[in-house]
């Protein structure tokens, strides 16, 4: 319900170590469960379980009725992408749009100019992408700012 709200899509892949109890997540829910996560609506519990079957105590419902509400609410769950965790958000069935842009990671997955990951017909999402970007775009930089930041990207 609340992903749907938010129009969320999960990048869970570079979130596996970050819920212990991951295996045991319903299938059907896990992407809506890695979604909360990945927007900060939910940080789990200190020793990094989720707990699914636990129901949620009224301060921690209404925590998240306030962080859907209100993004600067919401907890810093900042990312971190290397290439292989970045290559996975190419837009592709369903999944999120995610570019790196000079050590940033954006989500593009509400820019129709990026729909299905592909921009131009030609470029692809799940990438860093700075060089193109600067050298090779006719707008530079400043589109950057019609999206969100959703993490960090290193090489390695
Ligand atoms: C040859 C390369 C490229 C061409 C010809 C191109 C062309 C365009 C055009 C014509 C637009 C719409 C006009 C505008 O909003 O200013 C646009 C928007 C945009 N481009 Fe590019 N672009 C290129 C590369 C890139 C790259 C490498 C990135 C990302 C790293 C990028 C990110 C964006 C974004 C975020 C928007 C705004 C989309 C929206 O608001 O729906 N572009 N681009």
């Amino acid at each position: 319900m609340i992903t749907r709200s938010i129009g969320a899509s999960p990048y869970s892949m570079a979130r596996k170590t970050d819920i212990v109890d991951a295996d045991g997540l319903d299938q059907s829910l896990k992407m809506a469960i890695y979604s909360v996560y990945d927007y900060g609506i939910v940080s789990g519990y200190a020793d990094k379980t989720f707990k699914q079957d636990q129901q949620a105590t009224r301060a921690e419902a209404a925590t998240m009725t306030v962080r859907t509400i209100d993004p600067e609410k919401r907890s810093d769950n900042p990312r971190t992408f290397n290439k292989d965790s970045l290559a996975y958000f190419d837009g592709t069935a369903g999944k999120a749009v995610l570019v790196a842009v000079s050590g940033q990671v954006y989500d593009f997955s509400n820019l129709d100019k990026w729909s299905g990951g592909t921009h131009m017909n030609t470029i692809k999402a799940g990438q860093d992408l700075t060089k193109e970007i600067m050298e090779d775009s006719p707008h530079g930089l400043y589109v950057l700012s019609r999206a969100e930041i959703v993490g960090t990207y290193v090489e390695e």
